[in-house]
């Protein structure tokens, strides 16, 4: 049997676009990944736990070089280690999902501020450091798509989350911001707003007695994640991730007022002890 030889198959994975996904270990983040290696990206993926091996030992199995990297991405090493190991394959990133975010539920006056306060690191500064490198990298070749992760939280009040939707609201402006900025240089900037998503989100960050406890209802993250990259793929501004419902809902934030759309969540994400 004719075999391909070694520097062949090296020459076509060269031939490959490199995407790269921050928090791809597991959740909407894993199934982003899944989608760039089943439209034949090689992936590089980050998380801070041993997940990301198997994560990155999964996207293998669909035929694509896949690589893991661990590190916080609550710190400014973390974050640029990532950058790092990516420069270090020695490739241009074509695709980069900035998906690495996390939540904290309970009431303000009762949460940790240091909780708080490493909830914009990751989800706020973290997000700017790895773009400013994307970015940097992108424009002076004229070409490449970033998805940033936002959330529905991003148009609504989030009593009981009052840290994280303020994190994610900055992640579509500044997602719509950077677009504008980038508008004739070749690059594409995508907002993808999931509603609420059966991913272990909501449990991460102590919501397990609140409506967002319950997986069961929330929305398929291989639908989220699909929407996500077919958004990004096709240039778009920005996607609401999720079903027919979830669409409505973000649409409907549009016009609802402020009070009224936060006395409903906090319905939904008070805690019930
Ligand atoms: N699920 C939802 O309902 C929902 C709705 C709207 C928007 N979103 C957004 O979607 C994105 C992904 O959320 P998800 O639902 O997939 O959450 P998830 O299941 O909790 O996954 C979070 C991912 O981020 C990684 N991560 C967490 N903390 C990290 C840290 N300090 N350093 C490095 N990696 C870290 C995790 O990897 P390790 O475990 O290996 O650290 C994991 O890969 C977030 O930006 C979130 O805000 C989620």
């Amino acid at each position: 049997m004719s075999r391909t030889p070694v520097w062949e198959e090296s020459l076509m994975a060269q031939d490959r676009p490199l995407a790269v996904v921050t928090g791809g270990s597991s959740g909407i983040g894993l199934e982003l990944a899944r989608q760039c290696a089943q439209h034949g990206f090689d992936v590089a993926v980050s998380g801070s736990s041993e997940k990301v091996d198997a994560a990155a030992a999964s996207l293998r199995e669909l035929g694509v070089d896949a690589w893991a990297h661990r590190a916080d991405a609550s710190t400014y090493d973390g974050v640029e280690s990532f950058w790092q190991f990516v420069v270090g394959l020695g490739r241009p990133v074509d695709l980069a999902v900035l998906n690495v975010g996390v939540g904290l539920g309970g009431a303000f006056v009762d949460t940790d501020l240091d909780d708080e306060l490493r909830l914009i690191a990751i989800n706020v500064s973290g997000t700017v450091h790895f773009a400013k490198r994307v970015v940097q990298q992108m424009v002076p070749r004229g070409q490449g798509r970033i998805l940033i992760v936002s959330s529905v939280s991003a148009t609504t009040p989030t009593p009981y989350e009052t840290v994280y939707g303020p994190s994610k609201a900055f992640g579509f402006s500044f997602a719509e911001s950077l677009r504008e900025e980038l508008r004739d240089s070749g690059v594409t900037v995508t907002a993808l707003l999931p509603g609420a998503t059966d991913s272990d989100f909501h449990a991460n960050a102590g919501m397990g007695d609140t409506v967002y406890g319950d997986n069961s209802w929330k929305n398929d993250k291989t639908q989220v994640a699909a929407q996500g990259f077919a958004a990004v793929m096709a240039g778009d501004d920005h996607v609401v991730g999720g079903d027919d419902a979830t669409k409505q809902e973000a649409a409907d934030n549009r016009t609802t007022p402020e009070p009224e759309k936060a006395a409903a969540m906090a319905e939904k994400a008070r805690p019930s002890s």
